[in-house]
């Protein structure tokens, strides 16, 4: 069993799969605490409906280090194998990741990211592929490190681009990829942990 704390910024689709992965028995872990910068995130009302602890700041008039001392603090009541981020739509700065460096070096920090990294990284990553013109989408899921959307790939899971799809049934196809895995590679480091080896250099 792992413990976990969600991080989210909105719809909180892939904490429901999460939610209902765990409810199902398909994920050994349990949800210690929900965050969110924002207190309007649809997820937060996920959240609640299943009786989770929740935790919403918006981090207007504060610095990042002020945003972040405080989730700590909240977060410094549990005790926590790994953050969960599903849509959390901030950077986390490395005085934050620290507290949660592993003794492998790495993060126990995982999030999911909807493209094939490290192509089409940052926000609208479905759109940003789509406008593209790719014929394959995918999803990834990855530890963080201290820049965005580059730290070691643990998954990745194509999908098809078919010649009638709009952006919407693109971006369907890939929240239903999401939710398939990213509840299966959880349940992964739940039984087994995260392997981490250093990422090859290719310029040398
Ligand atoms: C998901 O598509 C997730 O992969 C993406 O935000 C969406 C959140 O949806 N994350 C990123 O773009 C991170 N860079 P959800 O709130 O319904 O889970």
């Amino acid at each position: 069993m792992i413990h976990i704390a969600v991080f989210i910024s909105g719809r909180g689709s892939n904490l429901n799969a999460i939610i209902q992965a765990i409810s199902d028995k398909r994920l050994d872990a349990k949800i210690e605490t929900v965050i969110s910068n924002d207190k309007d995130a649809a997820g937060l009302l996920i959240a609640e409906q299943h009786g989770l602890n929740t935790y919403a700041l918006s981090p207007k008039g504060m610095n990042r280090a002020q945003h972040e001392e405080k989730i700590l603090e909240h977060l410094n009541q549990f005790k926590l194998d790994y953050l969960v981020l599903a849509g959390y739509m901030r950077l986390l700065s490395p005085d934050f990741l620290k507290h949660f460096k592993s003794e492998h070096g790495h993060y126990n920090v995982v999030n999911i990211h909807p493209s094939l990294l490290p192509a089409f990284p940052g926000t609208d990553s479905y759109k940003q592929a789509f406008d593209y013109g790719v014929k394959v989408g995918g999803v990834t899921v990855h530890l963080i490190d201290e820049s965005m959307d580059r730290g070691i790939i643990i998954a990745q899971e194509p999908f098809p681009r078919f010649p009638d799809d709009t952006l919407e049934t693109f971006t369907q196809r890939g929240l239903s990829v999401e939710h398939s895995l990213y509840p299966a590679v959880l349940q992964q480091i739940a039984k087994h942990g995260i392997e981490s080896k250093p990422k090859q250099k290719l310029n040398k």
